[in-house]
């Protein structure tokens, strides 16, 4: 009956893959390589409780105007990675969920195209579809990501889109970086056909090899910057960012006041208060030889334990891309691996717009939140999982002959 009430493009709408794993991956007997969360033991808990004793300050509970010195911090860290901006020029939002939401609703009408990656951020989709618009798949390349000359036919024999939205580092879920050619090619074609480029930077600062700077240092005006403390400080903050210029700010001033009126006053004065006290800039190290770390763990056991497994470094980034044989349906390896291994990952399907075969057999692995002593047990209870698929596989092959 309650149905009843509803449109019929909300009666469509169907959680996200990552959604649906949060809930039955997040119980203390499975080890998780599942979902983009920051390792428990990075959040620096002490630190947390000492800045967090002066905050309950009436100010502090208040609503509030954007923090000016916030935004004067956040140019500071913006200058770490080449891109030069004014705190006039910095718009605080509730995470970059909320900045790809709000930049996606600037650029579009109903019924528009918008490109991105084949593989994505399911978050995005999410994004996207709750505004009714669906996004047209820009083909990659497992290793190497955005594939250009794909993406020049499509702006060739396509209606103009309204926005490409992609991941320049740390990719969700491929983890590569664009090379500094794909770089200047995708900025090129942008600039070219008029396309605003929205650039998910949520993990930009975790790089563990040197890497380019962002599309936004390449095009000041076309390319929409997201960046998120969510992974280097704590994701229940919920504290984000846009550069952009003050015009467009303006607007997605009054975009944002429908969504929640203005960003958690004591996020930001959380967050101020680690810049003040010159904290994340050694976090933001710290962080980057931990994770490293993790990574190259679990690109030695992966190596160690499922040789047959394709993967790739990845340079920035909580997440690996592997391919196994063209046998394994990783959908029905992850229930058999959850169920009688209790280990996890993101199925590759979980991310894909639109139709690819050779992405059944795929999937994401995150090293990032699993600890460290558990994750060559993870990956062997992983290889075990696809020895006992590949087993069952041949049993009912055999039965059926
Ligand atoms: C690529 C990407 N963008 C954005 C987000 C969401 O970030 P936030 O917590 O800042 O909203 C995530 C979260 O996992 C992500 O993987």
């Amino acid at each position: 009956m309650v149905n009843d009430f509803l449109p019929p493009w909300v009666k469509k709408l169907q959680k996200s893959g990552m959604q649906k794993a949060l809930s039955t991956t997040s119980k203390s007997d499975i080890i998780s390589f599942c979902l983009g969360r920051p390792d428990n033991s990075l959040l620096i808990l002490p630190k947390l409780n000492t800045v967090c004793k002066n905050l309950f300050s009436c100010e502090n509970l208040q609503y509030s105007p954007p923090s000016l010195e916030l935004k004067t911090y956040i140019v500071a860290l913006m200058k770490k990675k080449q891109v030069s901006c004014t705190p006039e020029e910095v718009f605080l939002t509730t995470g970059a969920q909320q900045a790809m939401t709000l930049l996606t609703r600037l650029f579009t009408n109903k019924g528009d195209n918008i490109l991105v990656d084949q593989l994505t951020y399911p978050g995005y989709i999410q994004a996207a579809r709750a505004i009714h618009i669906e996004p047209v798949p820009i083909p990659v390349c497992f290793q190497t990501g955005l594939q250009i000359e794909k993406l020049m036919h499509i702006l060739e024999h396509n209606k103009r889109p309204s926005l490409i939205y992609t991941m320049s580092e740390g990719h969700n879920p491929l983890g590569v970086s664009l090379s500094k050619n794909q770089r200047t090619q995708l900025v090129k074609l942008a600039e070219h056909y008029k396309v605003p480029i929205i650039e998910d930077d949520a993990y930009g600062f975790l790089n563990y090899d040197p890497v380019e700077p962002p599309l936004k240092s390449y095009w000041k005006e076309g390319v929409f910057y997201i960046g998120s403390f969510s992974k280097i400080l704590a994701p229940s903050l919920r504290v984000g960012w846009i550069i952009t210029s003050e015009e467009i700010i303006e607007k997605l001033e009054i975009l944002k006041e429908s969504l929640d009126i203005n960003t958690s006053t004591l996020s930001q004065k959380l967050v101020n208060s680690f810049f003040m006290k010159n904290y994340l800039n050694q976090h933001i190290v710290k962080l980057g030889e931990e994770y490293k770390n993790k990574r190259d763990l679990m690109v030695k056991y992966l190596k160690k334990y499922i040789p047959e497994m394709e993967i790739s470094l990845p340079k920035s980034g909580f997440f690996i891309w592997g391919k196994l044989p063209a046998s394994i349906n990783t959908n029905r390896l992850f229930t058999l691996a959850l169920e009688e291994e209790q280990v996890s990952f993101l199925p590759g399907s979980a991310f894909l717009i639109g139709e690819r075969e050779d992405v059944q057999n795929c999937l994401r692995l995150s090293f990032a939140f699993c600890p460290r002593d558990l994750i060559e047990s993870g990956i062997q209870r992983l290889a075990r999982a696809i020895c006992t698929y590949k087993w069952k596989n041949e049993e009912q092959y055999a039965r059926a002959i």
